[in-house]
């Protein structure tokens, strides 16, 4: 699970090599990121800090990163230098309290982690309860769960279950280095209700792009851009 120390270093270092990570999900989150100069931003779901420190490197004034694992957190801490403006708290996203709303709240691969319909609907509460007024949100969620149980894909990541999976079921996903975490499957529509449910406006759906980097064949760039291993979602309050 993600709370090993074998596990955080090698995703931190995974988010930072692999071609999947740096040349289509950080630059499809740089294409759909407003400004963030000068903003106050939340990390929910912080992980390792990888977004957290790329927020303090794009000149927010002020990154909280939160995540329920102390492992990660450790290496957040770790990997951060001294000088960026980054908080991170290690706690459930739900237990975060601030009163001061964020600029830019931002989470990636939070949703998949919720276990029940309920938990979705809460961790959007949360979502939205943190956005200030005329901010924004935005996320990616991993459609995994989407992929065939056992196939293998250009991400360096893949899954692991019985059956079809329905609404809620969770799944194992198998990162490089042979580390595994749960994910849960939702579908886009259920997420999206809970966002409208939780008070969202203006909430907007995209599909991932890449530069077709020379780090990976182009047939799998291609392969990433037709079956998405994740989609990304923005929304106002
Ligand atoms: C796949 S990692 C993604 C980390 C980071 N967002 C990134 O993209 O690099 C999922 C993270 O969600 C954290 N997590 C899961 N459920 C959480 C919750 N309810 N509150 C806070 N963190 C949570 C896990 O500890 C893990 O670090």
């Amino acid at each position: 699970m993600f709370d090993t120390k074998n596990f955080a270093e090698t995703y931190a270092q995974s988010k930072e090599n692999h071609p999947f990570r740096t040349e289509m999900e950080r630059y499809s989150i740089l294409s759909w990121l407003g400004t963030v100069e000068g903003k106050r931003v939340l990390d929910l779901a912080c992980g390792t800090g990888n977004y957290s420190r790329m927020f303090c490197r794009l000149g927010a004034s002020e990154v909280t990163g939160v995540d329920s694992s102390r492992e990660m957190i450790n290496s957040a801490l770790s990997h951060t230098p001294d000088i960026m403006p980054v908080a991170y708290h290690t706690q459930p996203a739900e237990d975060y309290v601030n009163d001061i709303p964020y600029d830019l709240v931002f989470h990636a691969y939070l949703l998949n982690c919720a276990s029940s319909p309920e938990k979705l609907n809460e961790l959007c509460r949360v979502l939205y309860r943190h956005l200030a007024v005329g901010g924004q949100m935005l996320g990616i969620m991993g459609m995994l769960g989407h992929y065939p149980s056992g196939s293998k894909n250009p991400s360096g990541c893949y899954t692991a279950y019985q059956g079809e999976l329905s609404e809620g079921d969770g799944y194992t996903i198998f990162f490089p280095g042979q580390q595994e975490a749960v994910n849960h499957y939702w579908r886009r529509s259920t997420c999206h209700s809970a966002l409208v449910e939780a008070g969202f406006s203006d909430i907007r759906w995209y599909l991932p792009s890449d530069n077709r980097s020379h780090q990976m064949p182009v047939d799998d760039w291609i392969e990433l851009e037709e079956n998405p291993v994740f989609i990304g979602v923005s929304a106002t309050r």
